[in-house]
């Protein structure tokens, strides 16, 4: 089995995925599932939490972890089917991933979405050949559509500051300057309505989340006795939520203009920002982000370094998360 999304587990199955990472964290559980083994991590992009934890994990866990950058320390990765590889790629991802098959077992992937072409990219081709081709487990490191651990992470760190049940969870859009990937919000509100929070959405007309992946998140909140609330009023979208998620990402519609994107922005510069004013509106709500920040674009410094801000317990658990993902897929 591959995890490539939230969306293939279970409220059930996300709560035990969350509580053995508990386990992992307050070292109750000193498993050993990878003694011997080693894992592949294929990094397109860059990444300082994703990478650290996952090679920290992996080393906990008893294994061994190799870590690949196609384009540049190993080969160029095609992955279209039948492709004419007479440009710039030099490996298919057929071979390579059914290579590392016979070293490996488990590759973790992250590849970013290119924001050239929503149609293409919100269906994660890259992501989706890896599965294709490989008879063992791929772990979403994050892709064009979803950053699964980040995701879990992120509940694990909702129920350790404000304990289990349903919260009211804000996910607000933020200025940034320029535009940047959906996988983040996608998979924070489908796993926020997943584990049947109260979710708000808050963007700014024109950056709105896919519109299918939408209607799964009311589908999945209906079925948790949660609830979706979409918003373009940056402020009374703070109203006693328990929960601040900020993130920026791009607006589907300038995929491949992305100049045009940075034109309709400018006009949510200061507005959209997670500041003092805004955070007092809340129910003493906590702050989050998936790091790397902005500071005084996305956040001021005055919220991310005060008692609220969970920032840096929330990458912590990126760890434990990913500890037991890789303890769950690779000891079935
Ligand atoms: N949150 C996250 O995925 O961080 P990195 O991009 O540094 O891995």
């Amino acid at each position: 089995m591959h995890l490539l999304s939230t969306g293939q587990l279970s409220k059930q199955e996300l709560i035990q995925l969350i509580e053995s990472a508990q386990r992992f964290k307050s070292g109750a559980d000193q498993a050993k599932p990878l003694a011997g083994q080693s894992v592949a991590l294929v990094f397109f992009n860059p990444s300082l939490r994703t990478r650290a934890s996952m090679q920290v994990g992996i080393y906990e866990l008893g294994g061994n972890a190799v870590v690949l950058e196609p384009g540049g320390t190993s080969w160029t990765l095609e992955h279209r089917e039948h492709a004419v590889m007479d440009a710039d790629k030099t490996e298919h991802v057929a071979e390579f991933v059914r290579v590392l098959g016979r070293y490996c077992v488990a590759i973790g992937v992250r590849t970013f979405a290119a924001l050239k072409n929503w149609q293409e990219e919100r269906l994660d081709p890259i992501l989706e050949a890896f599965a294709k081709y490989s008879e063992f487990p791929i772990i979403n490191l994050e892709s064009a559509m979803h950053h699964p651990c980040q995701a879990m992470a992120d509940m694990m760190t909702i129920r350790e500051k404000l304990g289990e049940g349903r919260k009211r969870v804000l996910l607000t859009w933020a200025w940034h300057s320029k535009a940047l990937p959906m996988a983040v919000p996608n998979s924070f509100a489908l796993a926020a309505a997943q584990m049947g929070h109260d979710l708000i959405s808050a963007h700014p007309n024109g950056y709105e989340l896919d519109d299918e992946l939408m209607e799964g998140i009311r589908q999945s909140a209906a079925a948790a006795d949660g609830s979706v609330t979409v918003t373009n009023d940056v402020d009374a979208a703070f109203d006693k939520v328990g929960v601040v998620y900020a993130k920026s990402w791009g607006a589907r519609k300038f995929y491949g203009a992305l100049d045009k994107d940075i034109d309709e922005r400018a006009q949510y510069r200061g507005k959209w920002l997670v500041d003092e004013a805004k955070m007092a509106r809340t129910n003493n709500g906590i702050f989050m982000h998936c790091l790397p920040v902005r500071r005084n674009v996305i956040v001021t410094d005055g919220v991310i370094d005060s008692a609220q801000s969970v920032v840096i317990d929330e990458a912590e658990n990126r760890l434990h998360v990913q500890k037991s993902i890789m303890n769950q897929l690779l000891t079935r």
